[in-house]
């Protein structure tokens, strides 16, 4: 796949105006099955699922000129203020796909970014902002086309995989699946595909309601997550394990059964910071409140019976997985036990989204 990009690459800007701008807006994603531990060029030791959001976007505007003494920079801004962190990032990125994209060394990029969602949310922003970027850089090629077709998305995921991996899910819509995995033909470590064909209808509609409990900065952060899985003890069994849960949600979604999709769910989460707690060295990211919400949730579930379980990213804000049917009943239940547990009563309600928008180009 990547020859295969490199060797259709357009050398020149020939063929774009003289300047333009492109703007999209992609969502961030929720794992249900956890990508965790990656090799080479970004590439994951395990299969990985994502539902993607709604509200919580990222919208990236690129500007683009190309008779200029700046030709072959970039200037990056986050909300309108220049972040030399996020450029350097930025930087990182577009000399890491130059090879995809030679004509880049022909413009001078104006790149603004925002999101939709506060920093350090539990909601990924390094996964919206690269989809979102990815779409940018991919559209610059096919700036005279019209519409965008499946190709299209296949090489964007592929992109934003190299910006971030969790990333490449965040480029479809609705539920997404990333890495080999040899229950599901199709599936690859290099792109995303789409997992929505495999959830019943009355899935469809997922709500995520994200309680945070903590919005500082992380300790300790995933790409570090990502490096201690390299020599973890327990690396070999996560990786069948991730490989085994992905097969059971799939059967689980198919036979439309909540208490296993909700038992694969709550596994891949609590596995996720049990290897955290196990490597070397160790790190908890959970908080007493993080627990506290676990504990109010099962309990719930136990009482009611409605569609409800949780997920957690690498951070203590737990995400509140419910359906449409539950609606009504989950968020009273979170209103009243679990908002007094938020930090400042705050929570994020989200649901599954339809993917990522094109916004303007001209
Ligand atoms: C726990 O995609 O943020 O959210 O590839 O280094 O950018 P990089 O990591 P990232 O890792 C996400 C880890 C996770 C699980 C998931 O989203 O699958």
């Amino acid at each position: 796949m990547g020859t295969k990009y490199i060797s259709e690459a357009v050398a020149d800007a020939g063929f774009l105006p003289e300047k333009g701008k492109i703007v999209w807006e992609s969502p961030s994603n929720i794992a249900l099955i956890k990508y965790w531990g990656k090799y080479g060029q970004q590439y994951p030791e395990n299969p990985s699922l994502s539902m993607s959001l709604k509200k919580s976007v990222s919208i990236v505007e690129l500007r683009f000129r190309k008779n200029t003494d700046k030709k072959g920079t970039v200037d990056f801004k986050f909300e309108g203020i220049e972040n030399q962190q996020f450029k350097q990032r930025v930087d990182k990125y577009l000399y890491q796909i130059a090879g995809y994209f030679p004509f880049l060394k022909d413009l001078y990029l104006e790149i603004n970014s925002s999101n939709t969602f506060p920093h350090s949310s539990g909601v990924a922003s390094s996964a919206s902002f690269m989809s979102a970027l990815a779409l940018c850089i991919c559209t610059l090629e096919k700036f005279t086309h019209q519409t965008y077709d499946s190709d299209f998305y296949q090489k964007a995921s592929f992109m934003a995989r190299l910006g971030s991996g969790s990333a490449s899910r965040s480029v479809l819509g609705k539920f997404a699946a990333w890495g080999k995995n040899p229950g599901f033909s199709g599936s690859s470590d290099e792109y995303a595909v789409s997992f929505t064909e495999f959830i019943p209808e009355n899935l469809r509609i997922i709500h995520d309601a994200v309680i945070i409990v903590n919005s500082a900065p992380k300790k300790v952060s995933s790409s570090q997550g990502h490096q201690l899985m390299q020599n973890h003890f327990y690396k070999q069994a996560r990786i069948q394990q991730a490989n085994t849960n992905i097969f059971r949600l799939m059967e689980a979604f198919s036979s439309n059964n909540w208490e296993s999709i909700s038992d694969v769910i709550e596994n891949e989460a609590l596995s996720l910071h049990a290897l955290m707690l196990s490597s070397s060295p160790g790190y908890i990211l959970l908080q007493q409140q993080t627990i506290d919400i676990i504990d109010a949730i099962r309990e719930f579930r136990k009482v009611s019976g409605a569609q409800i379980c949780f997920t957690l990213d690498a951070g203590p804000n737990v995400h509140v997985l419910y359906t449409e049917k539950a609606k009504q009943q989950v968020e009273t239940f979170i209103d009243k036990e679990l908002k007094p547990l938020a930090e400042n009563n705050h929570i994020i309600y989200d649901k599954t989204g339809e993917g990522p928008v094109l916004k303007e180009k001209f």
